[in-house]
């Protein structure tokens, strides 16, 4: 794992945008013509989305012929909802990125009956299979320590399927809705063992409400109680941090020398 603690929102934006540029550069040389990006929501992206339009605008990278496949997304609501996170990844990603919206895969979260999700959550895992699966997967953290929405006691192995919120992630997103009783209460995310599957990991955290969830994610027991912490199982996964979400962080000055580089 390598791990970047940066001191600006510019800093750390712009080092996961590298992230992402190399993996769609190294997925083309590699013969692959339809890069795979695993997308993430949630506020800690936004900066790298934002360097990655910055940069699509300047010719540097394209994305019109890369495919999208989210995270996650909440079930029952109703469809084109404003914070469902289809609609969430066209406004923020699609139009900005330049990925064509029938490129963008989001499980579905608008089918009626638990057996309708779950086939729908396994017709999703066939779709990234098919796809040839994910070249770089953009993470952010919940102050939890989950990821996507797999909650603390997710399988460390798991595939896309339905999960209940945890009553701490439905307050922390209850910003994004008129009131926390509005927040959905299951979701379908992809499993930590889908997650793993992505040939490269870079997870974006800010702030000092992270702080914990990423020590415990960077230098804790890979443990279901901190699913984040399944970034040391994988062999190439990089941690962007500011300096108030890398405060937990005991190893911080190995970590500084590693950057520096040879
Ligand atoms: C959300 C998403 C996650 C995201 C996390 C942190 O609910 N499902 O994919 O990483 O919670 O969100 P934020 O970046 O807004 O803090």
């Amino acid at each position: 794992m390598e791990v970047f603690v940066l001191p600006t929102a510019q800093q750390v934006a712009l080092r996961a945008a590298r992230v992402v540029v190399d993996g769609v550069r190294e997925t083309l040389a590699s013969g692959r013509s339809e890069p795979v990006i695993g997308l993430a929501t949630g506020s800690s992206p936004l900066g790298l989305y934002a360097v990655l339009s910055g940069a699509v605008s300047a010719g540097e990278v394209s994305f019109e012929r890369a495919r999208g496949f989210a995270l996650d997304e909440y079930v029952g609501l109703p469809a084109g909802h404003a914070e469902s996170y289809r609609q969430v990844l066209l406004r923020e990603v699609c139009g900005p990125l330049g990925l064509p919206a029938d490129r963008l895969h989001v499980p579905d979260g608008s089918l009626s009956s638990e057996e309708a999700l779950a086939a729908g959550a396994a017709d999703y895992e066939r779709r990234i299979a098919e796809a040839g699966g994910v070249d770089v997967q953009i993470l952010g953290i919940g102050a939890n320590g989950h990821l996507g929405f797999n909650e603390p006691g997710s399988a460390l192995t798991s595939r896309t399927r339905v999960k209940r919120l945890s009553e701490r992630t439905r307050a922390d997103n209850a910003r994004f809705f008129d009131s926390r009783d509005a927040v959905p209460t299951h979701c379908v995310t992809q499993g930590l063992g889908t997650v793993l599957d992505a040939r490269r990991l870079v997870l974006v955290a800010s702030g000092p409400g992270k702080a914990a969830a990423v020590a415990a994610a960077v230098e804790g027991p890979l443990s279901a109680s901190c699913p984040a912490s399944v970034l040391q199982w994988h062999a190439d996964a990089v941690v962007v941090l500011d300096e108030a979400a890398g405060t937990g962080l005991a190893n911080r000055d190995y970590y500084d020398a590693s950057a520096a580089g040879l």
